[in-house]
C-alpha cells in the first residue's frame, strides 16, 4: 500500500516495530516518507508520532490501520494464552491507538477517511485460529460502531477484509489458499475501495461471496465444512 500511494505522489507516514525495515522502504519510495518505529500496542508511542505527523504535513487525509498478526493457536495449551494476548492487543487495540490521535483534527477537517484491515477470517470462527478469529471478527464490529459514530463529521470509515494475499503472513501456510492476490493487485483494490468510500468490502469479490455464504450457513452444517479444515501453524512465539 505504501507504493501504492508513494507512486501517487502521496506524503506518507509508515509504521512498524522494525526501523530497519521502515527505513530500507522510506528509501525505495520516491515521495516524502516519515517513518515510525514503534509497537501498536503502545498508545502513546503512536499518538507522540500522530503528532509529529501532523505538525510536519498536517491532518491526514487517510489513515491506515493496517498492523497485524497471524499465528495458529489452541486454547488447550498454556503457553498460547500470551498468544491470544498478543494478537487480540496488536489486531483489536493497535487498531484504536492508530485512529484514537487523528480524530479529533479529521473531524474538525470534516473530512478524510479511516481504513481498517480486517479479514475473511473474522466473519466465522477458523479452527486453530481462534485468536485471529477472533482478532478479526471484533475489529469487524469496532470499526462498524466508528463508522457511524463518524459519520456526522464527514470523517469516512472503510472496513476492507481481505480474503488471502502473498505477503510473508501467508507464506507459512502449507494449505491451498483460494483466490491468493499478490500484494501490489490487492494494495491497489484496497485503494480503489478506500477512494470509492465503501464501508465494508471483501477483496477479492470471488471471496465476497464466499464471505456472504459462509454468514448464512447454519452452525451445524459449518462446524461439519469445518472438520477437516486445515489448522494455522502454530509456530514458536519469539515474535511478541
Ligand atoms: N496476507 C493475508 O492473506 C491477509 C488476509 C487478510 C487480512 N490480512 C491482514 O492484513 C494486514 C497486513 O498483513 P500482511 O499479510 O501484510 O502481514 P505481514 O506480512 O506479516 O505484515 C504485517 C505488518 O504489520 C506490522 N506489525 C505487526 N505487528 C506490529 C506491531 N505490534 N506494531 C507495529 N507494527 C506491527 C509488521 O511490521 P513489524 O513486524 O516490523 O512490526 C508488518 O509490516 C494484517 O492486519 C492482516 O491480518 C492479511
Amino acid at each position: 500500500m505504501a507504493r501504492h500511494y508513494a507512486n501517487q505522489g502521496a506524503t506518507l507516514g509508515l509504521v512498524a516495530r522494525r526501523g530497519e525495515v521502515l527505513q530500507t522502504l522510506s528509501a525505495e519510495l520516491a515521495t516524502e516518507c516519515a517513518s515510525y518505529a514503534l509497537d501498536v500496542r503502545d498508545d502513546d508511542a503512536l499518538e507522540k508520532a500522530a503528532q509529529d505527523f501532523m505538525a510536519r504535513f498536517g491532518v491526514p487525509d487517510i489513515v491506515i490501520a493496517n498492523a497485524g498478526v497471524s499465528r495458529g493457536t489452541l486454547t488447550e495449551h498454556k503457553e498460547d494464552v500470551a498468544a491470544f494476548k498478543a494478537v487480540m492487543e496488536i489486531n483489536v487495540l493497535g487498531m484504536v491507538h492508530t485512529f484514537q490521535p487523528f480524530i479529533a483534527a479529521m473531524r474538525q477537517a470534516g473530512k478524510g477517511s479511516l481504513v481498517g484491515i480486517a479479514s475473511v477470517a473474522g466473519i466465522r470462527g477458523l479452527p486453530g485460529a481462534g485468536a485471529y478469529s477472533a482478532s478479526k471478527a471484533a475489529a469487524i464490529s469496532y470499526l462498524e460502531s466508528l463508522r457511524v459514530e463518524m459519520a456526522p463529521s464527514g470523517v469516512h470509515v472503510t472496513t476492507i477484509a481481505p480474503g488471502y494475499i502473498r505477503t510473508p503472513m501467508t507464506a507459512v501456510n502449507t494449505y491451498k489458499m483460494p483466490f491468493l492476490m499478490d500484494a501490489d493487485v490487492a494494495a491497489a483494490m484496497f485503494a480503489k475501495a478506500i477512494e470509492n468510500r465503501r464501508r465494508f468490502v471483501v477483496i477479492p469479490w470471488q471471496m465476497g461471496w464466499m464471505a456472504w455464504f459462509m454468514r448464512l450457513v447454519p452452525a451445524f452444517a459449518w462446524d461439519w465444512a469445518m472438520k477437516k479444515a486445515p489448522h494455522k501453524p502454530r509456530l514458536d512465539w519469539d515474535w511478541l
